[in-house]
């Protein structure tokens, strides 16, 4: 893009804008003021994770703790629960964090700079601007994967990710117009997952194919060039299903800090490279018992590994072992990651054949 294509670049993506504008239910309607809270919480849900994805789930949110405040004052098991199936947790705990310190040191309302709000709990360098830009109209520059794929096509970057994000950052930021900021950056958002999209761009639609390099190059697939993917492990556990003699289950928390975070699972061995023979599963077990093997495994993948676990059932007496225990009729109750969502539902399939 020359000079001339970056001054163009806005107004031609405004336009566009207003008339192809997704309609999100956290979008205030234009021209009206938006809703920091909406703001904030949309950017949380939407790290890592999709549009179509999140909506149910801010829908969620919004409807039961409709501002701010009343979300600082939900107990954060229930903000957990709520959480349920969206993953990365430590985004719901930094997410009550958040709201209990813009409650109680902001009197419920967000700081309206974005340094500020870079120190609250959860937000990072690209919520900051996000919502410096769409909750209070500032000129900064959001950079999530959409856009970093726009401007390196815009712009032809040739360095690879992640190696290109401080230039690409500088390029978006060059791109800013002093009014509708906000709307700037949900245009390119919305730009990127229609029509700049990273497998076929449809560059004969796009409003800023005039000066686009990738364009004229007719290249854009080959952006944002990236550095080669390690390949993800495999790690294997055993998940140890116990039950007490009224048939409850026991699970237990999982500590705070790292992966799934505070969510509730069943215990299991630590989960490593190497398989663990059934042997040193069953001396690894809560307690000693009747282990017997299910049949069958269950997958799940995380952004860093794919899991394979097996499970081990067993009847213990309940002494001996502190753990909570519940029905598992009632695991709805408590926040069960995905993960164990499905060694769950492979119990209920498989436990009962002999
Ligand atoms: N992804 C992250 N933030 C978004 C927003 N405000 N609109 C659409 N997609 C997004």
């Amino acid at each position: 893009m020359d000079k001339i294509a970056i001054a163009n670049a806005a107004p031609r993506l405004l336009a566009w804008y207003d008339a192809n504008r997704r309609h999100l239910p956290w979008r205030s309607a234009p021209g009206a003021a938006p809703d920091a809270y909406h703001v904030w919480l949309s950017e949380i849900m939407l790290q890592q994770t999709t549009v179509a994805a999140v909506i149910p789930y801010f829908e969620y949110f919004i409807r039961r703790w409709p501002d701010i405040n009343a979300l600082a004052a939900a107990p954060l098991d229930d903000v957990l629960h709520g959480w349920q199936g969206l993953g990365y947790y430590a985004r719901a705990r930094n997410l009550h964090k958040c709201a209990r310190l813009v409650a109680a040191d902001f009197a419920g309302r967000f700081p309206a700079d974005e340094d500020a709000l870079r120190r609250l709990p959860g937000i990072g360098a690209y919520t900051a601007a996000a919502m410096a830009a769409i909750a209070f109209g500032f000129s900064a520059a959001p950079v999530d994967a959409n856009i970093e794929r726009v401007v390196a096509r815009l712009f032809g970057v040739g360095a690879r990710l992640p190696k290109a994000k401080p230039r690409i950052k500088a390029l978006a930021a060059s791109l800013v117009p002093k009014e509708r900021a906000g709307d700037h950056a949900q245009a390119l958002m919305d730009l990127g997952s229609s029509i700049c999209t990273s497998g076929r761009p449809d560059c004969a639609a796009c409003p800023l194919a005039q000066g686009c390099r990738a364009r004229r190059a007719g290249n854009a697939e080959l952006y944002p060039k990236k550095a080669p993917k390690k390949p993800r492990p495999t790690r294997h556990g055993w998940v140890f299903w116990a039950l007490d003699s009224k048939g409850r289950v026991a699970i237990q928390r999982r500590p705070e800090e790292g992966l799934l975070g505070g969510m509730m699972e069943f215990p299991s061995t630590p989960w490593q490279e190497e398989p663990i023979e059934t042997s040193a599963a069953i001396k690894a077990a809560p307690a000693a018992g009747d282990w017997r093997q299910l049949p069958g495994l269950v997958r799940h993948s995380f952004t860093h590994f794919h899991l394979e676990l097996r499970v081990l059932l067993g009847v213990l007496d309940g002494r001996g072992i502190k753990r909570t225990w519940c029905p598992p009729t009632r695991l709805g109750e408590y926040a069960l990651p995905t993960v164990m969502k499905k060694v769950a539902r492979h119990v209920d399939r498989e436990g009962s054949k002999r």
